[in-house]
């Protein structure tokens, strides 16, 4: 947890934003796994966390934008708790490590709100994300529980935006805590991608080292041979030689600080000259695109700028053809690079995306293409000065879309796709890293990890020990 005045200066920079009604942050609830007492590991409700520093559940926190008043509801634990959970401190106590001072029962949130509502005051509320709070904010406010996302205040949640979007010096350096951990999570994968190991042998080690950092991890590992598949949680692949292993892991800190990264990495530790030429152009667009990143530019730009390293790459090696930017401007790239350059992060992997993608990735002055490729792209607007995002490109031959986009005749002036035909067994390549917008510039977060050809194969050619990154805990 931060110091209190961190906590204190969020909320009033909140009410600084609003200035009439009250908002309502709710906890997360545990969720049940397979039967009800036997919960997913507790997450914390990033936005509740971010203004009200307590990681449990059992909590509302109240801020009123007319009298100025925060509240925190919650319930002293009673005997039964304590023989589970052992002692805990008082509502008021952790109210005061948050610098709350008015506390009351959780039972007398519901009449506080109805007085609130008969008074015909707006009751500001963030969209939530999961059932059991859609039915809970449903039964406060007397809505439906398919009613309440889409009444949530949209007032509220662009003051969230503005407030979230840019990362303290103290928020930083816990994102780089959680990068740090991931270079140790990314290494150890480097030195085990052998052939003859399963996947899931992998994965289940590097998220054993987000936990024995306190983890969780930030989401569920990334981790496949078949890295065409952008998001594949599968690992029951055996590891064979001429493959690459797509690596896509991150952590979270304590204080639910998250870290993203990428790397790909050649199975048995050496590339070969075809997965080097495909890597090549991949880094080149991830170190490209992140050279030019800075205040007042819209990340869009930097998408394209990958887009065109990938295009103008993949031209030289015969898969594509014609003039780059007619390609890129077509939207040929996405053949190969089918989704976006990056996202915000920060409490969450894709941060803030659960109070909707273009409120946090565009704004009045940057709209969201509707082209396939560029349109998935979360983050396209303007970058400021402690922004965290990533940087993400990829190349993947994905034998599906290969076919569609063939037999639909699309792209055929920019596709080579006689040569592209004998890359369907090549799978996919992404690299990814957290990088902090800078008043001038750019710094990519944390201890580097191996990222050139020479650095992969170095670190894959060690031997595999157990590291503790110091200062986490
Ligand atoms: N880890 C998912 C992503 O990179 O967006
Ligand atoms: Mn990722
Ligand atoms: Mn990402």
């Amino acid at each position: 947890m931060f110091p209190k005045e961190v906590y204190a200066e969020r909320r009033q920079k909140l009410k600084n934003e609003l200035n009439s009604g009250i908002a309502l942050f709710m906890a997360n609830h545990e969720a049940a796994f397979n039967y009800p007492a036997n919960t997913y590991h507790y997450r914390q409700d990033s936005h509740f966390s971010y203004f009200f520093g307590l990681n449990h559940p059992g909590f509302a926190g109240i801020i009123d934008f007319e009298s100025g008043k925060e509240i925190l509801f919650g319930d002293d634990v009673e005997i039964d708790d304590i023989i589970w959970m052992g002692p805990q401190p008082s509502v008021k106590d952790q109210a005061e490590q948050v610098g709350i001072t008015e506390t009351n029962a959780f039972a007398k949130l519901e009449s506080y709100i109805k007085k609130a509502r008969e008074a015909g005051r707006s009751i500001h509320y963030l969209p939530p994300y999961r059932g059991a709070m859609m039915i809970a904010i449903g039964r406060l406010l007397n809505l439906p529980a398919h009613e309440v996302k889409s009444n949530a205040s949209l007032s509220l949640i662009k003051a969230v935006v503005k407030l979230k979007e840019i990362k303290s010096a103290l928020e930083i350096a816990e994102i780089e805590k959680a990068v740090d951990i991931a270079w140790l999570m990314h290494t150890t994968a480097m030195k085990m991608a052998k052939p003859g190991i399963i996947e899931q042998e992998i994965a289940g080690t590097i998220e054993g080292i987000a936990l024995a950092h306190g983890g969780p991890v930030s989401f569920p590992v990334i981790l496949s041979v078949d890295g065409q598949t952008l998001h594949n949680h599968s690992h029951h692949n055996r590891l064979e030689a001429g493959r690459m292993l797509v690596v896509d892991a991150g952590t979270e800190t304590q204080t639910l600080y998250s870290s993203d990264i990428t790397r790909t990495i050649p199975v048995g530790g050496k590339f070969s000259s075809r997965q080097k030429e495909i890597y090549e152009i991949v880094l080149k667009a991830n170190m490209d695109s992140i050279a030019a990143i800075r205040p007042d530019v819209e990340y869009r730009e930097m998408h394209l700028i990958a887009a065109r390293t990938i295009a103008e790459g993949l031209k030289n090696l015969g898969l594509m053809k014609g003039d780059v930017n007619d390609a890129v401007a077509a939207g040929a790239h996405a053949l190969f690079f089918p989704h976006g350059l990056g996202h915000m992060m920060g409490m969450d992997v894709h941060d803030l995306e659960g109070l909707g993608e273009n409120h946090v990735g565009y704004d009045e002055e940057t709209k969201r293409s509707s082209q396939f490729g560029t349109a998935y792209l979360r983050l396209g607007k303007k970058l400021k000065p402690g922004f965290v995002l990533t940087d993400e490109p990829g190349i993947y031959f994905i034998p599906a879309l290969i076919d569609k986009f063939r037999t639909e005749g699309l792209f055929k002036d920019f596709v080579n796709y006689e040569k592209v035909e004998q890359y369907k067994d090549f799978g996919g390549i992404r690299i990814e890293d957290d990088i902090l917008v800078t008043e001038d510039g750019y710094r990519i977060l944390g201890k580097p990890i191996p990222k050139t050809v020479d650095e992969v194969e170095e670190t894959a050619a060690q031997q595999r020990e157990w590291l503790k990154i110091p200062g986490v805990f």
